[in-house]
């Protein structure tokens, strides 16, 4: 397998310790078995997401000294503004701590009781944040993409039939914006094709709904267009940024991933008078519209941040290394969304452990067991974080797959340490039959998996 050359050289490290197997059972006991509770200095190799997780560059770390932190027009939120008109090219945006103040933003001056938010798969915040409206998030992957094994080079594109038809169902007046979310996260890491990103837009736009990207790791979805769409080869990545975000009327955004910062991003648009909304309620919640949730330095971090994410050889590095460690688990037999995505692996938890059942949780199971045997910690996006009970009947509905995700965050692991995550995985597949499921004993109504606790089944 092969693993990629690193475009950077280390200067600044941080100690990380393993624990015995003992003090592991003791953490994970401890935190009532749900991952985020477990102190991170009680893991070896943290997967549990690439959101802030980042290394940041020298130059990003000379920016948090050039931060100007002045309340009103710092210089480094015209720094922002210039990257950010730049690549993304909307007409408005207010930097908001990060992304789900944007979401929350968002759909809290666009979305009324009843309305219908369509995407290819929101992500956990988002739809938390709609629901939370009153609105109904929907997910309109296209086929094939609720199956860990089909290829497919954009299996993150949305299924444009059933976006049409959608709107009809619901009529356009009751979707007050559409979505898409680059790459698709909660799907599998995979990217939306520029030819799909195009056809979504002008059913958007033909239908006079507003269309929004959640453009969090936008930069390696241009990647993936960059390798794999035809017409896209000789282009930069800033130009296909360009291109897509173009089709748009507004974006979401985390820095914290491609933005390669630990805090820090933003809400743009192009509609002045939703912009006007936009900045009343950022500084009802956030801030002044120059700094939003923000200090100058990070804004000065995230504008540096947002140049290095788009250069090649990083995204290049990036991706291989993602593919290394995907290529990798699929070899040792342990069953991977395909193709491997750009930010993380999927494991399919369900099909890996075909003896627990959905309702009782094998992605939790998994997820306990890697960090019980080798320190690492991965996260569940199965029926945890995204099963619900319907409103209409209070019947549950279950996720197409129980996932389990190993982020990698940028520019921190070496090939040594995913090979510990390999070697961990690998010790699993052999004793996998004797994996427990588990049970939930509380757990909030909303955004469930942060917080809920388990405990194990006999
Ligand atoms: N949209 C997507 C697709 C995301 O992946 C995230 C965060 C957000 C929005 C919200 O951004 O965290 O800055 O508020 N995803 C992280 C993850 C938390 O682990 O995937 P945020």
């Amino acid at each position: 397998m092969e693993y990629p050359e690193e475009p950077f050289r280390i200067k600044s490290v941080q100690p990380i310790q393993r624990l015995t197997a003992a003090e592991r059972i003791s953490a994970l006991t401890k935190a009532d078995y749900n991952i985020f509770m477990v102190p991170a200095d009680n893991v070896y190799i943290d997967m549990l997401t690439d959101s802030g997780t980042g290394a940041m560059s020298s130059a990003q770390w000379a920016g948090i000294m050039n931060g100007d932190e002045s309340y009103a027009g710092a210089t480094s939120f015209y720094r922002l503004k210039e990257v950010v008109e730049r690549v993304f090219g909307f007409e408005h945006f207010v930097p908001t701590h990060q992304g789900r103040a944007a979401e929350h933003i968002l759909s809290g001056i666009l979305v009324k009781p009843g309305n219908v938010v369509p995407s290819n798969t929101h992500f956990d915040t988002t739809e938390a944040n709609i629901r939370v409206c009153g609105g109904r998030p929907v997910n309109l992957g296209a086929s094939g993409t609720s199956s860990a094994a089909q290829q497919h080079p954009f299996k993150g594109n949305m299924d444009l039939a059933a976006l049409r038809r959608l709107i009809e169902e619901t009529g356009a007046e009751n979707i007050p914006y559409g979505m898409v979310t680059i790459t698709d996260n909660a799907g599998g890491g995979q990217p939306v094709s520029m030819e799909n990103l195009r056809g979504i837009s002008e059913i958007y736009r033909s239908q006079g709904i507003p269309f929004f990207i959640d453009a969090c790791r936008y930069a390696e979805n241009a990647y993936f267009i960059k390798q794999r769409e035809a017409g896209y080869a000789d282009k930069s990545i800033e130009t296909i940024a360009r291109e897509f975000f173009s089709l748009a009327d507004g974006a979401t955004m985390s820095g914290k991933k491609d933005g390669l910062v630990n805090i820090g991003g933003f809400l743009a648009v192009n509609d002045r008078e939703l912009f006007t909304d936009i900045r009343n309620t950022l500084i009802l919640k956030e801030g002044f519209p120059t700094y939003g949730g923000l200090a100058g330095r990070d804004m000065e971090a995230m504008a540096q941040g947002l140049e290095e994410g788009l250069d090649e050889n990083y995204l290049e590095y990036r991706i291989k290394q993602t593919a290394y460690l995907g290529e990798s688990l699929a070899a040792l037999g342990v069953p991977v969304v395909k193709p491997i995505g750009g930010h993380a692996i999927y494991i399919d938890a369900g099909a890996f452990l075909p003896h627990i059942p959905v309702e009782e949780f094998p992605g939790i199971s998994l997820v306990s067991e890697l960090y019980l045997e080798g320190g690492v910690r991965g996260v569940e996006l199965g029926s945890v974080a995204f099963a619900h009970q319907d409103p209409d009947n209070g019947q549950w509905r279950h996720p197409p797959m129980e996932l389990v995700r190993l982020a990698i965050p940028r520019r921190v692991y070496t090939r040594a340490h995913l090979d510990h995550v390999l070697a961990s995985m690998e010790n699993i597949v052999e004793r996998k039959s004797t994996l427990r499921g588990y049970k939930i004993t509380w757990a909030p109504e909303h955004l469930r998996h942060f917080t809920a606790r388990f405990a194990p089944l006999d």
